[in-house]
């Protein structure tokens, strides 16, 4: 008999094809993730043993607790998990697994992607060319920054974070970071620590956000923050928006304190703040850092893995407690 599963996301073909042959599978139809009610009345109708969600669905302790007791393992096809209530779940007993790893390189990628965008203004000059051109460009006019040799500063030095060094290293950058602790020699290679983040902030041309979000993250980014970064300096933020005051950042971008900012993650998903869409200098995109498809495909495959670990009675792969 196969386990029952609440697939309560939309997510890649060949994740729902693997999630129906090694499961009895209830899958989300339509074009939207299941709501939180709707998470629950599915797993209560399937007498689901797993959910599989993603950080859609905030899974609060309210939600939690109407979940029926037949489901023993949540499996979030995310790293973040800044949507969970961690304390009800362990105290509801209900196993909750991420997906780290997986996401690294792409999330980097993708990070590093958008400061170079935002550097050398690409969203900006492709605007131009979708409009048709035709005027002069004189040598002097629509000029980015310079990004190779510059210095990179990096809130969080987890795998993504480090990634992202990795990254910078090929652009002969000097990256500094913030992290609660310093990383031993051999991850940091070269990166140089700085246990206060306001003592690193006047040192940043960039500054790349890779923290979770959490109380002590909440709006990190503020107007006393910025206003510490140099004049001209570029931030880029594809972790969570819980970390910026996006007032503060509006402000920054406006004045002209701010060069340009690359911002995949808002406070407020899908409707975001829509000040943000008439500032030429931010590139933007809809919560996409983990988005190709040997990612997302891989993300789907390891929630699926925790799952079935769980449900045969094995350590789950990644809890997010043990
Ligand atoms: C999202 C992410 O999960 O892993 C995370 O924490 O933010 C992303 O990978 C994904 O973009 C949401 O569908």
């Amino acid at each position: 008999m196969k386990s029952r599963l609440v697939v309560a996301a939309l997510l890649p073909r060949d994740v729902v094809a693997r999630a129906r042959d090694e499961f009895d599978a209830l899958v989300v139809e339509g074009s939207d993730d299941m709501s939180a009610p709707e998470t629950v009345d599915a797993a209560i109708r399937h007498r689901a043993d797993a959910i599989l969600f993603t950080n859609t669905l905030p899974l609060s302790a309210e939600v939690i607790v109407t979940l029926p007791p037949s489901v023993r393992v949540g499996a979030t096809s995310s790293v973040g998990y800044d949507h969970i209530d961690v304390a009800a779940a362990k105290a509801r007993g209900l196993v909750v697994t991420n997906t780290p790893g997986v996401l690294t390189e792409c999330t980097a990628d993708f990070a590093f992607m958008m400061l170079l965008a935002a550097a050398r203004r690409a969203s900006e000059y492709d605007r131009i060319m979708r409009n048709g051109w035709g005027f002069r460009i004189g040598q002097g006019d629509l000029l980015g920054m310079r990004v190779t040799g510059k210095t990179l500063g990096i809130l969080g030095m987890g795998r993504i974070g480090r990634a992202m060094a990795q990254r910078a290293r090929g652009f002969d950058m000097r990256v500094v970071y913030h992290a609660r602790n310093r990383l031993p020699t051999e991850l940091e290679r070269g990166g140089e620590y700085f246990a206060e983040f306001h003592a690193m902030l006047p040192v940043c041309d960039f500054l790349s956000l890779h923290a979770p979000a959490t109380p002590a993250t909440e709006k990190i980014i503020n107007a006393q923050a910025l206003s510490l970064l140099p004049r001209g300096a570029v931030l880029v933020n594809v972790s969570r928006g819980g970390l910026v005051d996006e007032d503060a950042l509006i402000e920054a971008l406006t004045s002209g304190h701010l060069f340009a900012a690359g911002l995949d993650v808002f406070r407020a998903e899908p409707n975001y703040d829509q000040r943000f869409a008439a500032l030429e200098n931010v590139i933007l995109a809809p919560h996409v850092g983990s988005a190709s498809v040997e990612t997302r495909n891989a993300m789907g495959f390891r929630a699926l893995d925790n799952i079935a670990a769980v449900l045969d009675g094995r350590e789950a792969i990644d809890p997010l407690w043990r």
